[in-house]
């Protein structure tokens, strides 16, 4: 069963609460919360308060997307998430290896992302540790664009490796390519323009879902 996360990136903050109430009253299995720092990526969003206005409005399931540099310092901050992911671009590997301990620790869920160029070795020695893997089939940055297909062959190598890993894949997917995203073997959808802008929020989802 593949699980559906709208992006918190296309909802205007200021409708937060309402928005999220109404994604999981359309379906939603769970929230991909994108949080930017505007230097791993040019934009940037709010950060932990945004994740405070979700926490306040729901009890669902919240994936955190974290796009910033140096992401072992927002570990603290962002314990209230469920699953803390981070990208492996933007750490060493002694850092991703003590971040991996400490989430563990706090009974916090690990994921790692891998940006479009990166490749799945880059995430191999990890690969038992960690919770899930975020493989993005756009740029990280911004909402709105199409999805890179090529990026899709490292869903398909992954899951024939760890048939059993969580594999989150987030940018540009929508009704028309899903069908393809998801015979790829992964198994949370993100998507944030087909279903927040969308006018039938629980049709998208539940196509997306089926
Ligand atoms: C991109 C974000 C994504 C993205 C999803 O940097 O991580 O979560 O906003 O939005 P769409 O589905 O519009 O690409
Ligand atoms: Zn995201």
């Amino acid at each position: 069963m593949v699980k559906v996360g709208p992006s918190t990136l296309p909802i205007d903050v200021n409708n937060m609460k309402e928005e999220i109430a109404n994604l999981e009253r359309a379906g939603a299995d769970y929230i991909h919360l994108d949080i930017m720092d505007g230097e791993f990526v040019p934009n940037e969003t709010l950060g932990v308060e945004l994740l405070e206005i979700v926490n306040d409005s729901t009890d669902i399931l919240l994936c955190t997307h974290l796009m910033v540099e140096n992401p072992e310092k927002w570990i603290e901050e962002f314990s209230e998430t469920d699953i803390f992911t981070f990208h492996i671009e933007a750490v060493t590997p002694e850092v991703a290896e003590s971040m991996i301990q400490e989430l563990h620790e706090r009974e916090m869920k690990v994921g790692i992302a891998i940006k479009p160029d990166t490749s799945i070795e880059e995430i191999m020695p990890y690969i038992d540790e960690i919770d899930m893997v975020l493989v993005m089939l756009v740029e990280p940055g911004l909402g709105g664009q199409k999805m890179m297909p090529e990026c899709l062959e490292k869903v398909k190598t992954l899951r024939e490796l760890r048939p059993e890993l969580d594999i989150e894949v987030d940018g540009g997917i929508n009704l028309d390519n899903v069908e393809m995203v998801k015979a790829t073997g992964a198994n949370m959808i993100v998507s944030g323009t087909a279903i927040v802008n969308s006018t039938d929020r629980a049709f998208v989802i539940s196509q997306m879902k089926k």
